[in-house]
């Protein structure tokens, strides 16, 4: 046993383990008798604890309500616990983590598609495909179509087709549809080409590939396919939530930021976040069915006093990527001097929606990547603030910390308007995981100077609150990689920046430790009006914490961090993961 309850450790239990256990008995019960305030409380104890609370940063021991909230945080003189203290201390805890963006329902149907990430063959592909219809015999069908993400014609040498599909007996009939790697373009089988009229016109801001053969649709196209798809079941999305948060806990996280949940998702999530498989906090932002609009009157405004879920922000949506060049810029691409790419909303009724929402009492989320989004999202929130507030004697980042507006991405920022966002103290969400995988890229898109000023910051916006995260499914969603992505600006999956960042890509960007912890735990409570509840150990908060075997400090190379492993995850005083420790052969 690596934990310790104190109140349900039985005495007998203990004594069977020898006369030194005999010993730390006598002084369990006295530090059960400080810590237990009443009866039901638990208290743990660790080798060490990292609070994220500055009264105590460090302890040994706290102690949990039975409604699962910490009520004492202290430190213990090892001497004073005896000869048996090492039973009280294995394991290292720190506070559990939460990921400022990701998207929670998409992630559990990532979980239950075809995996074809890696695939270097059509061959491979239509295997992988194969493996899952065994074990999903019931998917395939017009009611349930057999998903998947991950293909890439780059790596097949062709463009893959319907036919490609067919040739497979086991696959030929069924409903498949696979999205590639970025997700821009899906590859479907014939029987959902068979649901398309004979000819099909072309589609503006879309392709449709017809050459080798039917079977590809990318962009705007996608839609064509998106309509006929049939809508998972409110059961079916519940065996994705399980999985998601199954996933999540296995990973360290305790809460989640969902950057987008429609409707009719809302309502499901309200019934069924009183349920024990609800083991991640939610703090969901509304997306209404018509991005861009104001819906506030099909949603609740919604928030659980013992957090399991908050529905109080809205999400808006400046622009798009920047991999497709969508996302909208002051200045052309450097690579398509053509195009500036565009924005999804104009500024005035941006400016409209970021007002009315916040007069509902809605926190405003604006999703903005390209420099002008970003600028937009500014001047919306600028002015929302002042009509908020009219007090001109106030300054305006008074009223912001009361709405916290918050820009969703905050990828390439103007000089001038980083200046005006610390002087407002907008929050920024920031995926250092977006960071390590655009800087491949980034620099052709943007060219240097763009690139050195403006794009992908984190420690010139630290003084902000930032909120970190990952955008999962669309990055994997281990904190961790997180971390090692902030602290080394060097891609988590190859440890490795471009070449010419010997030491990471714009390394002066780089977070340390702590504030890369404080970004993934105090940053989104604090953007999700949960300060001193969630992302801290400390009297009055969530009892939600993870345990390690190592302190993150005494890891001696940040390498670690990369396929970094937690132990338990505990969520509001309940345990919802633990590793199997393999025992060596
Ligand atoms: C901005 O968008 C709104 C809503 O789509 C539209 O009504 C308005 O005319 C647009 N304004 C301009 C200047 O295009
Ligand atoms: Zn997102």
């Amino acid at each position: 046993m690596d934990r310790f309850w104190l109140p349900r450790v039985g005495g007998s239990s203990l004594l069977s383990y020898g006369s030194a256990a005999v010993v730390s008995i006598a002084a369990l019960l006295k530090l059960q008798e400080q810590a237990t305030n009443y009866f039901g409380s638990e208290t743990h104890c660790f080798k060490s604890v990292r609070t994220n609370w500055d009264d105590i940063p460090t302890a040994n021991c706290f102690t949990v309500s039975p409604k699962g909230i910490i009520t004492n945080v202290y430190a213990v003189d090892d001497s004073k616990i005896g000869s048996g203290s090492e039973a009280l201390s294995k394991g290292y805890a720190i506070p559990g983590l939460w990921d400022g963006h990701g998207h929670l329902l998409q992630y559990g149907e990532f979980l239950h598609s075809v995996d074809l990430f890696g695939t270097t063959s059509l061959d491979e592909a239509r295997a992988r495909v194969r493996e899952y219809a065994d074990k999903n015999p019931q998917a395939g069908s017009k009611m349930e179509w057999i998903t998947g993400v991950g293909w890439d014609q780059m790596a097949y040498g062709k463009m893959p087709m319907a036919d490609d599909l067919s040739a497979d007996e086991i696959l030929n009939g069924k409903f498949i549809a696979l999205s590639r790697v970025d997700v821009h373009c899906i590859w479907v089988s014939q029987a959902v080409l068979d649901l398309l009229p004979e000819t099909i016109p072309d589609v503006p801001g879309g392709e449709i590939v017809r050459d080798p053969g039917m079977g590809v649709f990318c962009d705007n196209a996608m839609d064509i396919i998106m309509a006929l798809w049939p809508k998972p079941s409110n059961e079916k999305k519940s065996t994705f939530i399980k999985s998601a948060m199954t996933s999540l806990n296995e990973l360290g996280i305790v809460g989640m930021h969902d950057a987008g949940v429609t409707p009719d998702n809302l309502a499901l999530y309200q019934s069924l976040a009183s349920g024990n498989d609800w083991t991640v906090r939610v703090y969901a932002m509304v997306e209404c069915f018509k991005r861009n609009t104001f819906c506030a009157d099909e949603v609740e405004r919604h928030v659980r006093a013992d957090g399991r879920l908050s529905i109080q922000s809205v999400k808006l949506f400046g622009d798009g990527a920047l991999g497709s060049w969508g996302s909208a810029m002051i200045d052309p691409y450097s690579d398509r001097p053509d195009t500036s790419g565009s924005l999804l909303v104009n500024a005035t009724e941006l400016t409209y929606l970021a007002t009315a929402w916040s007069r509902r009492g809605f926190q405003v989320n604006i999703h903005a990547i390209g420099d002008l989004a970003n600028r937009y999202a500014v001047d919306a929130m600028t002015v929302a603030l002042r009509l908020l507030c009219p007090d001109l004697t106030q300054p305006l980042s008074l009223c912001q910390a009361k709405h916290r507006f918050r820009i969703e991405h905050s990828q390439i920022i103007h000089p001038a308007d980083q200046d005006r966002i610390h002087a407002v103290g907008i929050i920024p969400s920031i995926q250092p995981t977006h960071a390590t995988s655009d800087m491949a890229y980034a620099e052709l898109r943007l060219g240097h100077e763009r690139t050195a000023a403006e794009a992908y910051r984190m420690r010139s916006l630290l003084d902000l609150n930032p909120v970190l995260g990952s955008d999962f499914p669309v990055e994997p969603a281990d904190p961790f990689q997180g971390l090692y992505a902030a602290i080394t600006r060097k891609s988590p999956h190859t440890g490795q920046a471009p070449e010419g960042f010997p030491d990471g890509w714009y390394a002066e960007e780089t977070l340390d430790l702590d504030q890369a912890v404080r970004g993934f735990t105090l940053g989104p409570a604090y953007g999700g009006f949960m300060e001193g509840r969630a992302g801290v150990i400390r009297p009055g908060a969530f009892a939600d914490w993870v345990v390690i075997d190592r302190p993150l400090e005494a890891i001696e190379s940040v390498e670690e961090l990369r396929a970094f492993k937690v132990r338990e995850t505990w969520v509001g005083g309940k345990r919802v993961f633990k590793r199997e420790l393999r025992v060596a052969p």
